[in-house]
């Protein structure tokens, strides 16, 4: 029997930005506007720290806001370099195998730090390095889950085709595979059971 209670009454949260401390604000707004295409939706400063606001969507005022003030040599993770030892990793959606393809070789032409691609089943990913040191991914989803975490190599030069034959094969003979439409709809039902206003 599951011992946690859920809440009689939820508002339902919806998961908008964050806001992470920089050291050097200037390269870390050139990285996310000039490589990574997000838009200065407003800068400033308040109480002594220099902000500047950051969105891809018009639907939110900031999707990233990034604030003077990272403190000087943090611990790297105990674990792997890759991840962020606060924050490990900050995550974005692609659209497809070829957009993912396209920013693997923008990452690779402005010299971005330890670009790591992998499969994970549910999901192709790139992980990079931004100037700061934070641990990016991008990815895109597949049609398939299996119960995670899952990493794997992801050669990128393959077709579409081959990744995509190959990654389905791979899931399905995984314990615990179905589509990632029922499983969509199976976590969904348990999400909306602790909020029946959604
Ligand atoms: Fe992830």
């Amino acid at each position: 029997m599951n011992a946690i209670q859920p809440p009689s009454y939820t508002p339902n949260l919806m998961f908008s930005h964050l806001g992470f401390a920089v050291s050097d604000l200037g390269r870390m707004e050139d990285f996310y506007t000039r490589v990574l295409g997000f838009t200065v939706t407003d800068r400033g400063e308040v109480l002594g720290m220099d902000l500047v606001f950051l969105s891809r969507d018009p639907m939110d005022h900031h999707q990233i806001v990034l604030v003077s003030g990272r403190p000087d040599n943090l611990p790297p993770n105990p674990y792997h370099p890759q991840f962020g030892s606060l924050i490990n990793q900050i995550s974005f959606r692609v659209s497809s195998l070829q957009a993912l393809r396209e920013l693997h070789e923008i990452l690779v032409s402005e010299n971005v730090q330890n670009i790591m691609v992998g499969n994970h089943g549910i999901a192709w990913s790139i992980y990079c390095h931004d100037p700061d040191g934070n641990n990016l991914e991008f990815f895109v989803d597949t049609e398939w889950y299996f119960p995670q975490p899952f990493l794997i190599p992801l050669d990128l030069s393959k077709t579409d085709e081959e990744i995509i034959a190959e990654t389905e094969k791979f899931s399905r003979e995984q314990e615990g595979f179905e589509m990632y439409a029922d499983w969509r709809d199976r976590i969904g039902r348990r999400m909306h059971r602790y909020n029946p206003n959604i």
